[in-house]
């Protein structure tokens, strides 16, 4: 035999030397759900692990969270329902709890990351991301809707907004946004190519955020399609996002590489929420070992092209790995 594959895996010293892909806490965004009250931490039943939490619970997790070496969080809020209509009026109220979510992370770290999630579906009485009229979500009065709350995030002090809505041409509207308000130093982390995918049940869940009436199709991408998202990407990159993404992680690696190996700016991955529910439950029943399982997606995701990794494994595997 002239080559034998398997020297380069015969011990962990050989394989640690030449392992292609590492993941560390930095690569990692921790989603946050927050809301109203004080001492709560709130189970999540289909999110085993995983919690809502009150402003001042909040920010003892920053703190645990920076002391993991995680640097960034991605807010989501979860809206009292007497706050809900069609217009996403509590999204822009200065003083509503994501506003204060912001600057209670910032309180607790002040070099935390905070990036905030833009869309209204918690907000919507409707559960959509856009407003309603009859059967159909509106574009365009949504987008005017999205720049303000971007802006509203803004000046609350977030460093990145998230919009996750995908309505056409809202990077472009928030940034003008941002431009023509001075935020010169707020970045844009676009969900860029988000597919309709049952995959968001158990977050839909946490939030109370389900649609009311039909689906996303409309606005997110059909999972059978990868030309799409292409499109869809240099078409954000184009309008002004410092980083797109690609939702979900484990069942789009190919949408992944496909975006990694076409644009030149940074490549998330939302690692999302029924991605997380599966390993958890197979866990529980002994069907999988959750921490190698966690650990295998993870570098997946990686290997696959994403730079970060938003995921709700963001605490368990930093204290593995960090
Ligand atoms: C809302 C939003 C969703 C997620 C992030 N932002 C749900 C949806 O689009 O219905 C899903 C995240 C997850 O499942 O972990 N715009």
């Amino acid at each position: 035999m002239q080559r034998r594959n398997r020297i380069l895996r015969q011990s962990q010293a050989i394989r640690s030397l030449v392992a292609e892909t590492l993941i560390t806490p930095h690569d990692f965004i921790a989603p946050l759900f927050v809301i109203e009250g004080k001492s709560v931490k709130e189970a999540i039943a289909s999110m085993p692990g995983y919690y809502r939490f009150s402003l001042d619970l909040l920010k003892e997790e920053i703190k645990e969270l920076w002391g993991l070496g995680i640097k960034s969080v991605l807010l989501f809020i979860k809206c009292p329902d007497a706050l809900k209509d069609n217009k996403g009026t509590e999204a822009l109220n200065p003083e509503g709890l994501m506003q204060r979510a912001i600057r209670a992370v910032k309180e607790a770290e002040p070099g935390m990351l905070v990036m905030t999630d833009v869309a209204l579906d918690p907000y919507s009485s409707f559960g959509h991301d856009g407003i309603v009229e009859g059967s159909e979500i509106l574009n365009d009065e949504t987008v005017a809707v999205l720049a303000a709350m971007s802006l509203s995030h803004a000046r609350a002090g977030a460093d990145f907004v998230a919009p996750s809505d995908m309505m056409d041409g809202r990077i472009l509207a928030i940034r003008q946004a941002l431009e023509e308000n001075s935020f010169t130093r707020t970045g844009i982390m676009s969900y860029s190519a988000k597919y309709a995918s049952c995959f968001y049940g158990p977050f839909r869940d946490a939030l109370d955020s389900a649609p009311g009436f039909g689906d996303k199709k409309s606005y997110q991408m059909d999972y059978a399609n990868r030309r799409e998202a292409v499109n869809e990407t240099l078409q954000d990159v184009q309008e002004g996002a410092d980083i797109v993404m690609v939702k979900p992680a484990m069942a789009y690696l190919d949408i992944i590489r496909e975006i990694k190996n076409t644009v030149t700016i940074p490549v998330s991955a939302y690692h999302v929420s029924g991605e997380y529910a599966m390993i958890k439950a197979a866990a529980e029943r002994g069907w999988l070992n959750e921490e190698k399982a966690m650990l295998e997606s993870l570098t997946s995701i990686k290997r696959a092209g994403a730079d970060l990794i938003a995921t709700y494994f963001a605490k368990d595997a930093a204290k593995l790995i960090g």
